[in-house]
């Protein structure tokens, strides 16, 4: 990819356009594992974490059974190497949706059909027959009159896209136009989704070290480090945000602007071999947090702010029977026995986040504070700030380790749950932050940790949903010249 940084003053912006559409985040669910669970725990798993939203690689019967009156919405596949079949012949297509559709509609919830993954760049042979597929499977659900209900289109991998930063100069392969000019005609009658996985993970690692990571991972960007589209003068912050509107651009370009873009997958793995060290589950937990943070904020992107990018992400459980590098094993939120791979970084997100495990939250001494800052904060709050301190003395629970900084955290912790999580409570001029770590030890149980086995098993994942009702309503503000001009107006006024 040709990535252009511009280095300009930074302006951190709001929206300028209110988000008011709905958001969700789904999860992908691959079954590439040696001890894949049972359909029953998975949707157990589903439940107690409150994930409202999957995606299926295919149309597992006895998935879809478990998932009935679950509420769940459900995305099915066709998988690849049935595509060749359903495109071919509208009858296949046919009794592919009286199989897999229309014998678990309404109970299950199904919503979406994916058409195939990936199909022009990974099974390129079968593209001529992707649009009829398409259209037949469509067909299929007008004759059983669930059109409407359920939507249909077909995943593809970002690098489709060509020259996607600037995001204004984003074009398709134009080898693909014949395949693509078509379907995105079927996308825009039929009121469908342009579906696309964006991997900023590969971006990064193929970039040569011109993506930084922080712009991969969602995090704050040094002033002089944002992103601008020099045509639009759009800021980036982050490669998510660039890859939407580079679809939206690219889409542009074939003359087509009124299909809301889906991202089918994306995420970040928390493992890999020696040579993929940013494979790591502090870069995977912040970017999974960030993720989901940033699409339920709502603020969608800057070409289209406040326009709902709803995402799944890439993937339930880590899949250990996956083929290639290590990091391929490892994308899982949670491992074949439902146990976190980590505890997602969802603290500040709002009353959204209900069982949100940043509740989770603990306060910690910071590591390098000066001790005798630490002493004195321990004495405050042992003190003035009234909390009981006596496990701290020699021989009660959490004595050992004798230091400050042990005696402090406990203090600090203490303090910072007697104050009901506020963040200020747990600054302490500024020796002290804020963990999802648990600093229990022993028998020295803190403050907050209670139920510290129970919930890690059950809520790594908070409601995920914006509002709890399903897909995003794209109203007719869209698109409209109005909604544009407020957003050029608000970056000029912050221009200026
Ligand atoms: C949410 O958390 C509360 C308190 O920890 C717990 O009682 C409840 O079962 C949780 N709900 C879900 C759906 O995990
Ligand atoms: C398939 O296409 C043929 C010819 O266009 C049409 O006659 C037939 O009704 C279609 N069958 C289904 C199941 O849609
Ligand atoms: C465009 O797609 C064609 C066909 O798959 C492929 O051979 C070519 O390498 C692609 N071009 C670029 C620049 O990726
Ligand atoms: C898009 O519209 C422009 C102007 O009407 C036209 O010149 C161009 O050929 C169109 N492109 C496509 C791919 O339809
Ligand atoms: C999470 O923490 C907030 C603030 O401390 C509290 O009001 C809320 O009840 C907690 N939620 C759960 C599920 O424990
Ligand atoms: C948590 O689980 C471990 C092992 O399963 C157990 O030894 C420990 O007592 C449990 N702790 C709490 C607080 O329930
Ligand atoms: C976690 O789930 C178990 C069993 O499903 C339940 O007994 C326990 O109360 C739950 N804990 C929390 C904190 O929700
Ligand atoms: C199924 O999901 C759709 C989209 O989210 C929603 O509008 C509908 O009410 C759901 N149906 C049932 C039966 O839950």
């Amino acid at each position: 990819m040709a990535l252009l940084l511009l280095f300009v003053l930074v302006l951190t912006l709001s929206a300028a356009v209110s988000a008011d559409e709905d958001a969700f985040i789904g999860v992908n669910i691959g079954t590439d594992l040696s001890d894949m669970p049972h359909p029953t725990q998975v949707v157990a798993l589903l439940k107690t974490q409150q994930i409202r939203h999957i995606r299926l690689y295919n149309a597992d019967r006895g998935m879809l059974l478990a998932l009935a009156n679950t509420g769940i919405r459900v995305t099915i596949s066709v998988p690849n190497e049935q595509l060749l079949g359903i495109g071919q012949s509208n009858s296949t297509a046919a009794n592919w949706v009286s199989q897999n559709v229309v014998a678990h509609y309404p109970a299950t919830n199904i919503t979406t059909i994916c058409v195939g993954s990936e199909v022009l760049t990974s099974l390129p042979n079968v593209a001529p027959v992707l649009v009829n597929a398409l259209k037949y499977i469509h067909s299929a659900l007008v004759a059983s009159n669930l059109d409407r209900q359920i939507k249909v289109s077909t995943p593809l991998a970002s690098s489709i896209i060509l020259d996607s930063f600037p995001p204004s100069q984003a074009f398709f392969n134009r080898s693909w136009n014949p395949v693509l000019v078509p379907m995105l005609k079927f996308l825009q009658s039929t009121d469908s989704y342009f579906m696309l996985n964006i991997y900023p993970y590969f971006d990064y690692m193929q970039s040569n070290g011109v993506i930084p990571l922080d712009y991969a991972l969602f995090k704050p960007l040094a002033p002089n480090k944002e992103a601008v589209d020099a045509n639009t003068l759009l800021h980036y912050s982050n490669v998510f945000d660039a890859m939407v509107d580079a679809a939206y651009f690219a889409m542009a370009d074939l003359n087509i602007t009124n299909i809301p873009v889906l991202v089918t997958e994306s995420g970040w793995p928390s493992k890999g071999d020696s040579n993929e060290p940013d494979a790591s589950l502090d870069n995977a937990n912040t970017y999974n947090s960030n993720l989901i943070r940033h699409v339920l904020s709502k603020t969608g992107t800057p070409k289209h702010p406040g326009i709902a990018v709803s995402t799944y992400i890439y993937e339930l459980y880590n899949e250990d029977m996956k083929p290639g590098p290590l990091s391929e094993k490892n994308w899982g939120l949670f491992d074949s026995n439902g146990v976190p791979v980590y505890i997602l970084h969802l603290t500040g997100s709002g009353s959204v986040l209900a069982n949100d495990t940043a509740n989770q939250t603990y306060c910690t001494a910071k590591d390098g504070s000066d001790s005798r800052m630490l002493q004195a904060a321990l004495d405050w709050a042992c003190g003035p700030g009234k909390v009981d301190c006596s496990p701290l003395l020699q021989g009660q629970a959490c004595y050992e380790p004798d230091t400050v900084f042990a005696h402090a955290t406990y203090a600090f912790n203490t303090y910072y749950h007697q104050m009901g999580k506020t963040p200020e409570s747990c600054d302490f001029k500024g020796v002290a932050t804020i963990t999802t770590t648990n600093p229990s030890h022993g028998s020295c149980i803190f403050p907050g940790s209670s139920d510290r086995n129970g919930s890690l098993l059950n809520s790594t994942i908070p409601a995920m949903d914006s509002k709890s009702s399903g897909f995003p309503v794209y109203g007719s503000a869209f698109y409209t010249v109005n909604t544009l001009i407020i957003g050029v107006l608000g970056w000029i006024a912050v221009l200026l």
